[in-house]
């Protein structure tokens, strides 16, 4: 770092231009949006006026806004010392570093006793990071409330969208206008819940899939969360993000730092289209992100539920090996008394009821069909009928005094003692040796209630101890994928992102609810992150019946995986299922490393959307019909994306078998297929045959040589 006290830094990637300054005090962003091209940013372009009736200068909004120079709406940082001094700190920098890319600073209040370490960066995917951490220099405690960072953003930005729903229906994508307000994600439930991802979105009026000027913040936290759209305080349009940290739960002593959880951020200026390319992008280029091809999945929950049976699930995975999957994943029900959710768990020791022999019998018959295998945890949690409970009650988070509310017939353990994850490490590794296992699906299936009254560790310490756990599981078996699960997509973040490698996206396997679940999903993150399972035909969780080929077309663009008892099907069933596992694995590559487009399309009876290669030499779409339409005529399926210049072959693809709505003529593209450019096919598309509701189609698109 050098000694400077003030600097102007002007960040530019991917057609986003962030601007940065500092005149001593605590950095502010000036400008985050547009591309602001090359030359000299003039501060004077961003002045405002002192309007009267108020103070008597302007005050800041800075990256961690500070009440003590004017700013009114929520402070950067909250917090005090027993004495109630450090309020209201102000900062001043003294010392940074200005890249073509980053700033990193270090501020200090010395009155307050506190420094605060700031980096910020842009990637080359437009993504914006920052990161901020808080000291304690002085003598005494200081009990930290917030700590938020700030960004300005367009004056336009008048509509707000965030994600959420409950358990079987995540991810849902909800507008709203955003006027002279403030809108929160305020999550209090101890992980990202269902109803509330850690994410939002605001936009210039009407944005849409490719319109429209977009910027999205992202927590990269897995416990609780505070995000505000702010339209209300000083005529700035400002988004704050920050962990959300509950009443006494964190207190720095002397010479203790807490490190606030990573605020990733985009700005696109062709709509959420440009944010997923981003965010994609972003996440792609981890040095942990998964490895490709994505082995097709069976997982045995709704195969057979609790109802364990080494013969039949030794059947089962002859079948699955059969249609060609390429992992079969143990879900719950292996171990201690785990014969049902009111027991057992905790118990991480093979159940010798169920499984007199251990897991060799299914393990090595997995293997040797040629398939990984994975197994089901929720090491979080335990059941109060457990060995674990009976010999460690104190082990559970929570406040002793009273009585906890139990989720699921569970307690949650408190993960922020050490010897609370010894003893799972001890557990988990001991299986993960002695077994050849390569996956592990991660499960947490109730909120946190009660954390840090009472003495015991909060949702931010119960957090790092989970993560804690997961890296030195990690650090052991560097080859074993873990899975993130809580009862389905209640804990989809870029924090636990960092250790697992996949996202049980959601519970219901029903294809109308998972079309909209996964749509959601993928704004954010890209399809090989994305479980997506097909299930029984009459979906578990809505008994709505879909044939094998739309449930199909539903799960393919993420990490395709079966999650149906395949014993019941006949031998042209299988078949069917096996041509539907290979036609993923055809396009899995594809799918898996393309761009994501999802088209906005004038008939809300049909949800559109497909993949392009990298270099638009080829992509698969999908069009399907979510309900009757008022019309026979839906109007034009525009495809987005391909390269405008460039002639396609466009054809539907077969293998799904889906039927066709009655008519008495279809367009002539649908047998034989029709060649377009990449222009005609944006503008114009195509016109759509008449279709069934519940019905799909996937359009594969490739360059014509
Ligand atoms: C949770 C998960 C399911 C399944 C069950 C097992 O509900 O979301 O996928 O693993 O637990 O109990």
């Amino acid at each position: 770092m050098t000694d400077e006290r003030s600097f102007v830094a002007h960040l530019r990637r991917r057609a986003t231009s962030v601007v940065v300054a500092s005149s001593g005090g605590m950095p502010e962003v000036l400008w985050w949006g547009h591309d602001l091209g090359d030359g000299e940013i003039d501060l004077a372009q961003f002045e405002r006026p002192v309007p009267g009736g108020g103070l008597d200068h302007d005050p800041p909004f800075a990256i961690v806004a500070e009440a003590a120079r004017g700013w009114a709406g929520r402070p950067g940082l909250e917090g005090s010392r027993p004495d109630g001094s450090a309020g209201q700190p102000v900062f001043g920098l003294t010392n940074c570093e200005v890249g073509e890319h980053h700033v990193d600073a270090a501020l200090v209040d010395l009155h307050a006793a506190l420094e605060l370490t700031l980096g910020i960066a842009l990637d080359e995917h437009g993504v914006l990071r920052v990161d901020v951490s808080v000291s304690n220099t002085g003598d005494s405690d200081y009990r930290l409330d917030a700590l938020r960072v700030g960004i300005p953003v367009g004056d336009h930005a008048a509509e707000v969208l965030t994600f959420g729903g409950r358990h079987n229906n995540e991810f849902g994508i909800h507008r709203s206008s955003w006027g002279r307000q403030t809108v929160t994600v305020e999550n209090r439930r101890g992980r990202p819940a269902h109803e509330r991802a850690p994410s939002m979105i605001v936009g210039s009026p009407g944005f849409g899939e490719e319109q429209g000027d977009v910027w999205a913040v992202h927590l990269a936290w897995s416990g609780d969360v505070d995000i505000a759209a702010d339209g209300v305080t000083d005529g700035r349009r400002v988004v704050q993000v920050g962990e959300l940290l509950r009443s006494g739960e964190l207190t720095l002593g002397p010479r203790e730092c807490f490190e606030g959880p990573t605020v990733l951020a985009a700005f696109s200026s062709f709509g959420l289209s440009g944010i997923s390319d981003a965010f994609h992008g972003h996440i792609r280029a981890r040095k942990a992100h998964p490895k490709f091809p994505r082995p097709v999945h069976l997982n045995t929950w709704e195969a057979v539920y609790f109802d364990h049976d080494v013969d039949r699930l030794r059947a089962l995975a002859d079948r699955a090996a059969e249609v060609g999957v390429e992992r079969f994943v143990l879900d719950d029900g292996w171990f201690g008394s785990r014969r049902d959710d009111t027991s057992g768990l905790g118990d991480w020791v093979v159940s010798s009821d169920v499984w007199p022999d251990g897991l060799d019998p299914i393990v090595d018959h997995v293997r040797s069909l040629g398939m990984g295998f994975g197994l089901w945890f929720e090491p979080e949690m335990v059941n109060l009928d457990s060995d674990l409970y009976r010999q460690h009650p104190d082990w559970v988070l929570g406040d002793a005094r009273y009585e906890q509310p139990l989720g699921r017939h569970q307690l949650v353990l408190d993960l922020g003692r050490s010897d609370v994850r010894d003893h799972l490490f001890e557990q988990i590794d001991a299986l993960l040796t002695r077994y050849d296992i390569g996956y592990v699906k991660w499960d947490h299936n109730r909120d946190l209630v009660q954390a840090a009254s009472g003495g015991g560790s909060g949702v931010h310490l119960q957090t790092l101890g989970v993560y804690e756990l997961i890296d030195r599981i990690r650090a052991a078996h560097p080859d074993v994928e873990i899975e993130t699960c809580a009862s389905g997509g209640g804990r989809a973040d870029l924090g636990i992102l960092a250790r697992t490698d996949r996202v049980w996206t959601s519970d219901t396997m029903d294809a109308i609810d998972r079309i909209a679940i996964q749509r959601g999903f993928s704004v954010l993150f890209p399809p090989e992150l994305m479980g997506s399972h097909i299930g029984a035909p009459i979906a578990h969780t809505t008994l709505r019946r879909h044939r094998h080929g739309f449930r199909a077309a539903a799960a393919m663009f993420g990490s395709f995986g079966i999650e149906w008892d395949l014993l019941r099907l006949d031998d042209d069933g299988l078949s069917t299922v096996a041509r539907l596992v290979d036609l993923h694995k055809r396009n899995r590559e594809l799918l898996h490393t393309g761009r994501t487009r999802r088209i906005d399309h004038p008939d809300p009876s049909l949800v559109a959307q497909g993949v392009i290669s990298v270099d638009r030499c080829k992509a698969l779409f999908a069009v399907f019909a979510i309900a009757s339409s008022h019309s026979h005529h839906r109007g034009a399926l525009r495809l987005p994306g391909l390269d405008p210049g460039q002639r396609y072959r466009v054809r539907l693809v077969g293998d799904i078998d889906e039927p066709l709505g009655w008519a008495r003529w279809q367009p002539s593209w649908v047998a034989d297929g029709v060649e377009a450019t990449g222009r005609q096919l944006e503008r114009a598309g195509l016109r759509l045959p008449v279709l069934h509701p519940e019905s799909a189609l996937l359009i594969e698109v490739v360059t014509v040589p």
